[in-house]
């Protein structure tokens, strides 16, 4: 099928102040960053999800927003996902002083080695809603969502395999490298689900901390660390990017985490609690449950409870979080790592406007409410 190319929808809600929102004199706003990324990226995306049998194609395209099941064009904006790690490489391509466009296989490849684990986290998740539509395996079934998730992993290393650039074999190395972590966090999240809430087996602040590295950093790093590669940059200049995107990450899952507990699913597209029902071991309620408060044990004998917990439970578990302090714990992680990326975007010697766009998205993506 060809894909229909449609409007960005730059304008993601934000928990930022006017000027940063809005754009002010010093640089463009986090969402004009990202839309920028998105224009420039998305036709080779298209031309990429172009390639792929028309059944595959189409599910990716729906995934991406650009189509209704059936391949109509539509919704238009808004489905589309933010697009953080494509832009994190075409940012980070200019930061090592080359133009954008040298970097545009690299977004591509990220870009979709991420819709690629989304259709199948949300199959391991059980998750039935995404980006405001139904997820992949809801929508075209869960066989379906497995191939398509297989197409988009293997047109990502296709996309990188075939780009006309001296740097490629070198950054099919680290996307392959990154893909063995992000697998190896998404084991872990996995198996956390079946570790007790308290007592000698509970998941660690710092079990977690590795998972979210693994999970959710390591594609983030990837993408920072791709854009600079592909530029010919330094290898200290990739490694401090990498670190960037690393810590990013590690924020950018704790945030994830903080959505899924207290985020409204018309804005973040995702549903609620669905994490506490299976039993994910997120910052917050971990935190939660390290406090030793009174609401910490009130908590942890309500999660322990045998049978599965209802949407007045839920409410109740939510509420004993924020009163142990686990949303508060969770804000101060997100700004830890985002003070750690900072330091590292600003260890290397780069270019002053990218970096401008950079410190623009990330404390965004630390305040965002999607
Ligand atoms: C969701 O990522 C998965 C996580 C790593 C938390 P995003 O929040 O970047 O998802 P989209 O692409 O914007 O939908
Ligand atoms: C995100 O997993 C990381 C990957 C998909 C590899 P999550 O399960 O935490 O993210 P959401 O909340 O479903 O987007
Ligand atoms: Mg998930
Ligand atoms: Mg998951």
């Amino acid at each position: 099928m060809t894909v229909p190319i449609t409007a960005a929808a730059p304008d993601a809600p934000t928990a930022q102040g006017p000027s940063a929102a809005d754009g002010s004199a010093e640089g463009p706003s986090a969402p004009q960053v990202l839309a920028r990324c998105r224009e420039l990226v998305r036709p080779a995306l298209a031309a990429a999800v172009d390639l792929l049998h028309p059944w595959p194609a189409e599910m990716a395209a729906f995934s991406l927003g650009w189509c209704e099941v059936g391949g109509c064009p539509g919704p238009g904006g808004g489905g589309e996902g933010k697009g953080v790690r494509q832009a994190l490489t075409v940012l980070c391509a200019e930061a090592a002083g080359a133009p954008a466009e040298s970097a545009v296989a690299g977004a591509v490849a990220v870009e979709l080695i991420h819709t690629f684990t989304l259709l199948h986290d949300d199959i391991m998740d059980g998750d039935e809603t995404r980006r405001q539509r139904p997820t992949v395996w809801k929508a075209y079934g869960t066989g379906p969502a497995v191939l398509a998730g297989d197409a988009l992993f293997a047109l990502a290393l296709e996309t990188l395999a075939t780009a006309e650039n001296a740097h490629s074999a070198a950054a099919i190395r680290r996307l392959t490298q990154a893909l063995r972590h992000l697998v190896h966090g998404q084991a872990e999240d996995l198996l956390f689900e079946s570790r007790p809430w308290t007592g000698p087996g509970a998941v660690r602040l710092d079990e977690y901390r590795s998972m979210a590295d693994h999970k959710t950093g390591a594609l983030l790093g990837c993408a920072a660390a791709l854009g600079a590669q592909l530029a010919g940059a330094p290898s200290s200049t990739v490694a401090a990017l990498a670190q960037t995107g690393r810590h990013l990450g590690v924020a950018f899952q704790t945030v994830d985490d903080l959505l899924g507990v207290w985020g409204d699913p018309e804005v973040t597209g995702k549903p609620v609690h669905s994490d506490l029902r299976r039993g994910k071991k997120t910052f917050p309620v971990l935190a939660a449950l390290s406090s030793s408060t009174p609401a910490a044990r009130r908590l942890g004998e309500l999660l322990a409870s045998p049978s599965p917990l209802d949407d007045a439970a839920l409410r109740d578990a939510a509420a004993l979080i924020e009163e142990a302090g686990g949303r508060a714990a969770a804000l101060d992680e997100a700004r830890r790592h985002l003070d750690l990326a900072t330091r590292s975007l600003h260890s290397v010697p780069l270019d002053p406007a990218a970096v401008g766009d950079i410190l623009a998205l990330l404390p965004f993506l630390v305040s965002r409410r999607m």
